[in-house]
């Protein structure tokens, strides 16, 4: 398994000079346990003694070195085998990089051409990792995509864009049509980042330079992938059923004990003394609406379980993961933007079938309501 990445992603950069903010606001709202655990996760995570802990168990620091070292091999046979094909039609064909894990190797940041391209693709990468910063107008919450598609979009069975590039255009059940590329992205920036409760009110218009420079930044990082291949470690982990079931009140204790320490016991995330999302919060106005992906609690056990808690993948059991994804998932965030009439008519035509609490009352309440960001003052 490999160590989180420190040097693309600002969430998981050194956390040397780290220093948690604590509003005041935060205070009053934060329980106190909570707190107490917060505090004792933000020594842990700043000693580094959070790498330390689960480095053990990861048993990564030397193979991983080689693990890079046989990637970076793989892409330079690719590389050698197009330009020798490019004067002998009968060389070999290039064959697509993979590291030892099996699975596919993009290119290094290193390895960004200079000139235009390369600008290009470097602004989508920002975009990408520092979503509201680069596209602030259109996003209505505090995710980046790289919260949920993890190392910068690189990770695998956290729906990398390497393996994503290659599937599109595409048919989704979704919205009942051919999905291009494009098309895809919208509807992460309409329910991942709630992009309704942006500034613009809307995910980027038709042919924005968002989407051009995120998808050029894509389309560089499948170079060597097979178009049409459902790739290995592409998408989300999908889950087996387990046969207790998924149950939100279980989930709680799997969530006190392996999530809350950065996620915060309210599930509000943290941030940096500058503003930037250190933690991401996972539930209430800042998070992901009812209408994403990651509010199925099947998508979410399957993230959660290859990729949470951070840096120590597979540590839950199926168990848990069911479990702790109902948990964060019985919260109410943003409203599903495509509910006009009742919860219960949504739930009828976007919801059916779905392993999701929208519209169903759970403890005595109606999920799926919604939250929103309190009006900006003066607004
Ligand atoms: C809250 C988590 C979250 C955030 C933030 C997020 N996504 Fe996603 N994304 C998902 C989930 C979940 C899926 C898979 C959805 C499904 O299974 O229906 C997905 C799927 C995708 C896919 C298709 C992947 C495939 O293999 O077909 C693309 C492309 C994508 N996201 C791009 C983005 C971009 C670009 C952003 C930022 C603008 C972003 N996502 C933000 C959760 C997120
Ligand atoms: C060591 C800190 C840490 C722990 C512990 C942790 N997470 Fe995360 N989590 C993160 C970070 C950081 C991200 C964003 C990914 C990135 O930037 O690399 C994230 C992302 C997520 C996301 C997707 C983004 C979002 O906000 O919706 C979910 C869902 C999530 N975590 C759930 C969990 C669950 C459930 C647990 C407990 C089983 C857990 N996490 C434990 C740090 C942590």
């Amino acid at each position: 398994m490999k160590k989180i990445d420190t040097g693309t992603t600002p969430a998981s950069a050194a956390a040397d000079h780290y220093t948690f903010k604590v509003t005041a606001k935060r205070l009053l709202l934060a329980a106190g346990g909570g707190l107490v655990l917060f505090a004792a996760g933000a020594l842990v995570y700043q000693s580094g003694a959070w790498d330390k802990m689960f480095a053990a168990q990861d048993g990564a620091s030397g193979a991983s070195a080689s693990h890079e070292e046989a990637g970076a091999q793989a892409r330079a046979a690719m590389l050698a085998a197009r330009k020798a094909r490019k004067t002998d039609g009968s060389a070999a064909a290039p064959i697509q990089p993979v590291g030892k894990d099996g699975y596919f190797v993009p290119p290094a940041e290193s390895e960004i051409p200079d000139g235009p391209v390369g600008d290009a693709i470097k602004r989508g990468r920002d975009i990408f990792v520092d979503t509201p910063k680069y596209a602030a107008r259109y996003v209505g919450n505090s995710m980046a995509c790289a919260q949920c598609h993890l190392d910068s979009g690189r990770r695998e069975n956290s729906a990398p864009m390497w393996a994503a590039y290659v599937q599109y255009p595409k048919f989704r059940a979704k919205n009942n049509k051919i999905n291009t590329l494009e098309e895809r992205i919208n509807g992460c920036f309409q329910y991942s980042m709630n992009a309704q409760a942006s500034e613009a009110g809307k995910a980027p218009p038709p042919g924005d330079d968002i989407y051009k420079e995120l998808m050029t930044y894509m389309y560089w990082l499948a170079d060597g992938a097979p178009t049409g291949e459902e790739m290995r470690g592409g998408g989300y982990l999908k889950l087996k059923e387990t046969t207790l079931g998924y149950d939100a009140r279980r989930g709680l204790a799997v969530y006190e004990q392996n999530c809350a320490l950065c996620h915060g016991a309210d599930g509000q995330g943290r941030r940096e003394a500058d503003g930037k999302v250190r933690f991401p919060p996972l539930w209430g106005p800042e998070a992901y609406n009812w209408g994403a992906g990651m509010s199925r609690i099947d998508t979410a056990a399957g993230f959660i379980k290859a990729n949470m808690p951070l840096s120590k993948p597979y540590s839950l059991t199926d168990q848990e993961a069911w479990d702790v994804a109902a948990y964060i998932d019985s919260h109410e965030r943003p409203r599903d933007p495509r509910q006009t009439g009742t919860i219960e008519e949504a739930r009828a035509k976007f919801h059916k079938g779905e392993k999701s609490y929208y519209g169903k009352v759970l403890d005595g309440q109606l999920r799926g309501v919604g939250v929103a960001r309190p009006a900006a003052p003066g607004a």
